[in-house]
C-alpha cells in the first residue's frame, strides 16, 4: 500500500522563514528560502510512470539518471524531497535555468514527483577520481572547514548529517539537502559559483559558497565526484 506524507517544502533558515509575509509563501524568491518552492504534495510518487516520463530527459540526465556529459547533474540515487523541490522550483521559476524551466512547466506536480521517485531509486555511478591530491584536499574542506566562518559540508550533506539534530538548530530540513556523493565535478563547480553570485538564490548556500575560494570549490568537487 502507497504511504502517503506530506513533505513541507519550503523550509527556508529558520530566521527567514519568520520574517516571510504569508503571500509569498506559494514561491518564496527573494534573499532568502530561494530557488525552494512551497507546496506540499502526497509523496511517494509512481515510479513506473515516472520512467515512462524519464524518455524526455534521458538525452542529457542518462536513461537511468546518470549523464554521461558532465555539464548536466546525475539525478540517480538524489534525495525524493530533494528532486521534488527542485523541479518544483524551476516549474514555478524560482530555480533559474533556461533549459529546465519550460521542461519543468510541461510537468504536473504529480508527474514530478512521479519523476523524482524513479530517479531517487536509480543507483548513482560515481566518476573516477582524476586528481588524488586535489580529492584529499577536497575531502579535508568537505569535512573540517569550508570558508569564512561557515560550518562544515559535512554538517549537513555527509549521510550522518540527516540524523543530527544541528541541521535543525540551522533551520535545514534534511529531504531538502541534496546528496553530492557521486555527482560530476563540473556541475558541482558551476553550482557553488551560481551560489556564490546569487544566479541560483538560496537562503543557506548563496552565503556558504561565496565563503569558499574558487580553488577550494574545484578540490570540493574533485573530492565529491568520486566518492561512492
Ligand atoms: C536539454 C538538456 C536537458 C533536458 C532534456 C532535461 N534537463 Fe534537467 N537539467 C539540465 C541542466 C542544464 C540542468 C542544470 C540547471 C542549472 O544550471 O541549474 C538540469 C537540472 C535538473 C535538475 C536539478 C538537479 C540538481 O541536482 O539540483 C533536475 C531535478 C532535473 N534537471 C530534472 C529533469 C527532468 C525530470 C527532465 C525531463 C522531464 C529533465 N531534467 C530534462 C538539462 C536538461
Ligand atoms: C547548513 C547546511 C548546509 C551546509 C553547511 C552546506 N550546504 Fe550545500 N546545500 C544545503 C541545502 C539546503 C542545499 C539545497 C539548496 C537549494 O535548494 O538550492 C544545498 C545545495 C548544495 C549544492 C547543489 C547540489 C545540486 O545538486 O545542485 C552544492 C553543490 C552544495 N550544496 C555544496 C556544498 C558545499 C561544497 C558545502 C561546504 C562548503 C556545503 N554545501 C555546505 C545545505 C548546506
Amino acid at each position: 500500500m502507497r504511504r502517503s506524507f506530506v513533505v513541507p517544502l519550503c523550509v527556508a533558515a529558520a530566521v527567514a522563514a519568520a520574517s516571510l509575509a504569508p503571500a509569498a509563501a506559494q514561491m518564496m524568491g527573494g534573499p532568502y528560502g530561494g530557488g525552494r518552492a512551497a507546496t506540499t504534495v502526497a509523496l511517494p510518487g509512481n515510479a513506473a510512470h515516472g520512467r515512462q516520463l524519464a524518455t524526455t530527459c534521458a538525452a542529457c540526465h542518462g536513461a537511468d539518471g546518470n549523464s554521461t556529459d558532465p555539464q548536466y547533474p546525475k539525478l540517480a540515487g538524489q534525495k525524493l524531497g530533494y528532486l521534488y523541490a527542485q523541479l518544483l522550483g524551476f516549474k514555478v521559476k524560482a530555480r533559474p535555468s533556461p533549459v529546465m524551466q519550460p521542461m519543468a512547466a510541461m510537468l504536473s506536480d504529480q508527474d514530478i514527483a512521479d519523476l523524482a521517485r524513479f530517479y531517487s531509486a536509480q543507483p548513482v555511478k560515481p566518476d573516477p577520481v582524476k586528481d588524488a591530491a586535489l580529492a584529499e584536499t577536497g575531502k579535508r574542506l568537505f569535512i573540517n572547514a569550508s570558508g569564512r566562518g561557515a560550518p562544515p559540508c559535512a554538517m549537513c550533506h555527509s549521510p550522518a548529517a540527516a540524523s543530527s539534530p544541528m541541521m535543525g538548530m540551522m533551520g535545514v530540513n534534511p529531504a531538502d539537502v541534496p546528496d553530492l556523493y557521486g555527482q560530476h565535478a563540473a556541475y558541482l563547480v558551476d553550482q557553488m559559483n551560481k551560489y556564490a553570485s546569487g544566479a541560483r538564490p538560496d537562503g543557506v548556500m548563496n552565503q556558504i559558497a561565496a565563503g569558499v575560494s574558487e580553488a577550494d570549490r574545484k578540490a570540493l568537487a574533485e573530492y565529491l565526484a568520486g566518492v561512492r
